[in-house]
């Protein structure tokens, strides 16, 4: 894998920038009116104005408000001349909804990161934010020998949202029972010290987790303390943004590891993103006993999640609503990829549930009652047009074998996203095998859970511009695809088979 990226490395080495205002203001403009020209732009999701946008970053709150930050390459798609600069990129909000754009931020203008400023965290730490990162560097270019220099690096930004980096490295390089895939600190803070887990590679070629911790309280100084000790020797090849955290007395180790095959309906993205749930970790071992590996999303498009406690105590997540390698419609304008809408993490009976956060409920326009039966005629759900959508509602099976609901359709409903629930079989299915510009079909259109349910099932599903969030009962199934209908693709579908659904519940124009 290392060997296909080397041919692009190299070519990025040449025309690497510091700074994004290096670049001809007609260059920047340019990327952007290609951007602004797509039919896809989401209207309330997180999008970079241009270029490719991959992991959340950062998200904390500071200051009266929540920060978020997101991994941002803007010249990706421009090859002309290609200009290679990569850093996070800065949004803040009082209320997780309206988010204010704060430009870039860390960019790659140090020795330390000079070949990427990758993913990481932030933390309030007196009247700063603190923020830890890993800079990426590659070393030995000069020969077929590239090998990554991975280092920890600490940047303090002020309330005037300035950014000072500390020179030093934090941790330099990798484990030494590690390959140079060493990366993504997430911080947290235990009984006064300062900890910070990072996803690893070790030197078998299988993923993990190690843990570094602060040595005194400026937070300049690191030290390698250990490997998180799983009872997972053999899952994936490289574990991505690992993140720990504590929930109602429960450890959660929430990571995206790499390669692991495809089992039954499980795992049939390229890369995947799940969790341990356990007892909470033991600080002075490292010992973490949890039960098995979940998957967290049931959906196509879910990598690299990052969560934060809010400041009532919710735990609060966002993924990159997308998975690398993939190439999405949109790079024909010049950009690729968004966030998920914020969840809410909940552990019920040792599983995490997925929430949409409160706070949405300010995107509501025109409100929708509805009270329908439905027969096995697929009838359109007579709304309002808009394509920006909440629909919240139950579906009652109790006389009736399956349900079908064809998101973003066209009026002969010949395209849409559709969503099946299987009362026999206890499942749900989702489609997008006729949901508009095709993308990613070698990685299949389908992807299906099991759903215990007796008669009826809670929906609770977000509609973007070109994407679908389906939260399925207590938020125990959720399935995030991003979609790319095209422009009559406006309506709703839906049929009942084997006898009538009830359906009962609202809908809103977002
Ligand atoms: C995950 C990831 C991280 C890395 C970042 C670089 O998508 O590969 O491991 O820090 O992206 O953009």
């Amino acid at each position: 894998m290392e060997d296909k990226r080397m041919v692009n490395k190299s070519a990025q080495f040449k025309n690497m920038i510091k700074h994004i205002d290096q670049v001809p203001e007609n260059v920047i403009k340019e990327e952007e009116r290609l951007t602004a020209a797509s039919p896809f732009r989401q209207k309330f999701h997180i999008e970079a104005k241009s270029g490719f946008l991959n992991d959340p970053n950062g998200f904390s709150f500071f200051n009266g408000k929540y920060h978020l930050f997101y991994q941002w390459t803007p010249l990706a798609f421009k090859k002309d001349p290609s200009i290679w600069h990569h850093g996070w990129y800065h949004l803040a909000s009082s209320d997780l909804v309206n988010w204010e754009d704060l430009g870039p931020a860390i960019e790659s203008d140090s020795p330390l990161d000079k070949h990427g400023t990758y993913s990481g965290s932030a933390m309030t730490v007196n009247d700063k934010l603190f923020c830890i990162y890993t800079g990426n560097t590659w070393t030995n270019t000069q020969t077929d020998d590239w090998r990554r220099l991975p280092y920890q690096v600490g940047a303090w930004m002020d309330k005037k949202n300035r950014f000072e980096k500390i020179d030093k490295p934090l941790i330099t390089d990798s484990f030494s029972d590690c390959t140079g895939h060493f990366r993504d600190p997430k911080i947290w803070m235990h009984d006064n010290n300062y900890y910070a887990v990072l996803g690893a590679q070790r030197r078998n070629l299988t993923g993990t987790a190690k843990i570094i911790k602060s040595v005194g309280s400026d937070l300049t100084q690191w030290q390698k303390y250990g490997e998180l000790k799983t009872d997972e020797k053999h899952l994936g090849y490289m574990w991505e943004c690992p993140d720990y955290f504590e929930v109602d007395g429960q450890g959660v180790l929430l990571f995206s590891p790499q390669g692991l095959p495809a089992k039954g309906d499980h795992y049939r993205n390229i890369y995947q993103t799940g969790y341990f749930i356990g007892e909470p970790l033991n600080y002075d071992t490292l010992e973490f006993k949890h039960e098995k590996f979940k998957e967290l999303d049931a959906g196509f498009d879910f990598y690299a999640t990052q969560t934060m406690e809010a400041p009532d105590g919710r735990r609060i997540m966002l993924a990159w609503f997308g998975i690398s390698e993939i190439d999405y419609p949109t790079t024909k304008y010049h950009y690729s990829g968004c966030l998920t809408i914020p969840r809410e993490l909940i552990i019920k009976d040792k599983k995490l549930l997925q929430r949409p956060i409160r706070e949405l409920k300010s995107l509501r326009k025109k409100e929708t009652q509805i009270n329908l039966l439905i027969d096995d005629s697929m009838s359109e759900l007579n709304l309002t047009g808009m394509v920006t959508q909440e629909l919240d509602f139950e579906v009652d099976l109790s006389l009736a074998e399956k349900f079908v609901l064809d998101l973003r359709a066209d009026q002969e409903n010949s395209h849409h996203t559709r969503l099946i629930i299987d009362k026999e079989k206890q499942a749900c299915i989702l489609s997008r095998k006729d949901s508009g510009v095709m993308f990613a079909e070698k990685y299949g259109t389908e992807r299906r859970r099991q759903v215990k349910f007796q008669e009826k099932l809670h929906l609770h599903i977000f509609i973007d511009v070109s994407s679908v969030e389906i939260f399925i009962g207590k938020g125990e199934v959720v399935f995030s695809a991003r979609i790319f209908p095209n422009e009559d693709q406006t309506k709703i579908f839906v049929q009942s088979i084997g006898g009538e659904s009830h359906l009962v519940g609202k809908i809103w124009d977002l």
